[in-house]
């Protein structure tokens, strides 16, 4: 039990990478919150963790891009659970075309939900752990911040602005024993990759990670209760790439 006795919320947790997190949590004795938009999978998310985990988890509709929709439901959380240890910013969207045809639209969208939809719940969480004396800040970036997504380069450079702001708040939080790190997975077998992606794409794929497969949710949340846990207490600052081993095989081509 590696989060016995804290507190976690999960942006974007009632599906994909976000639901293994949260579960992975729960199963770990932290008492969890799950702020999504989608309503009826938010429910089916938090019935099935308590069914796996026993733990004490509820899930709260939240757009992340929303300071208000986040500032209420950070007070629900701190009011229910008396404070957050662990704050996963996981929620984002997945939109792209060629670089040439990308509309400012696909930026702005981006944008919103995957940079400020980190920053926002950070800055309502922040003074909480400041308040209890630490925590642990986890933001999923991905592995196309490293080696650019084709067909998706709004998409990879907001995933790399993550990074960057992974290293400002490491450095800015650091005083305050509030631990900041990025975790950046490869493809990873979720909705939001079968919607992008053909079988044949799959296939493509997995044949590129040296691991011979693609991510599981659950690998990159093996990633993640590292990094919320105290086992990871002396670790700020840095990127855990979850891929097989993808980016190391491109560099080996270059
Ligand atoms: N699946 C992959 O191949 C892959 C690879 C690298 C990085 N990632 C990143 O991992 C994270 C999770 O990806 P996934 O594949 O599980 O995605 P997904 O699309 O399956 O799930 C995303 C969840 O975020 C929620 N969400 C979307 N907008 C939101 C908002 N404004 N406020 C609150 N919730 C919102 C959705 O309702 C959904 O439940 C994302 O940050 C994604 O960019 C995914």
């Amino acid at each position: 039990m590696k989060l016995s006795g804290k507190v976690a919320v999960v942006t974007g947790g009632a599906r994909g990478i976000g639901y293994a997190i949260a579960l992975r949590f729960a199963s770990e004795g932290a008492k969890v919150c799950i702020f999504d938009v989608d309503a009826r999978k938010l429910d089916e998310a938090v019935a099935s963790i308590k069914q796996e985990a026993k733990s004490e988890v509820f899930g709260l509709v939240t757009d992340v891009s929303s300071v208000e929709s986040v500032r209420k439901a950070v007070e629900e959380v701190v009011k229910k659970f008396g404070k957050i240890d662990v704050l996963v910013n996981n929620a984002a969207i997945h939109l792209g075309k060629p670089f040439h045809e990308e509309p400012l639209e696909y930026w702005e969208k981006q944008f919103r939900i995957n940079v400020l939809g980190t920053v926002i719940p950070s800055q309502a969480v922040v003074p909480h752990m400041i308040k209890a004396g630490g925590g642990s800040i986890i933001h999923i970036s991905s592995k196309a911040a490293i080696t650019g997504e084709p067909g998706h380069a709004a998409y990879s450079a907001l995933k790399g602005a993550i990074l960057s702001l992974t290293l400002a708040m490491a450095a800015d939080l650091a005083p305050y024993k509030i631990r900041v790190n990025a975790i950046c997975p490869g493809p990873t077998e979720t909705d939001l990759l079968y919607a992008a992606t053909t079988e044949e794409d799959r296939k493509r794929m997995a044949s590129r990670a040296p691991l011979g497969r693609l991510a599981k949710p659950a690998d990159v949340a093996a990633a993640a209760l590292y990094l919320a846990s105290d086992d990871s207490s002396y670790v700020t600052g840095q990127k855990f790439v979850v891929d097989g081993g993808m980016t190391i095989a491109a560099v080996e081509r270059i």
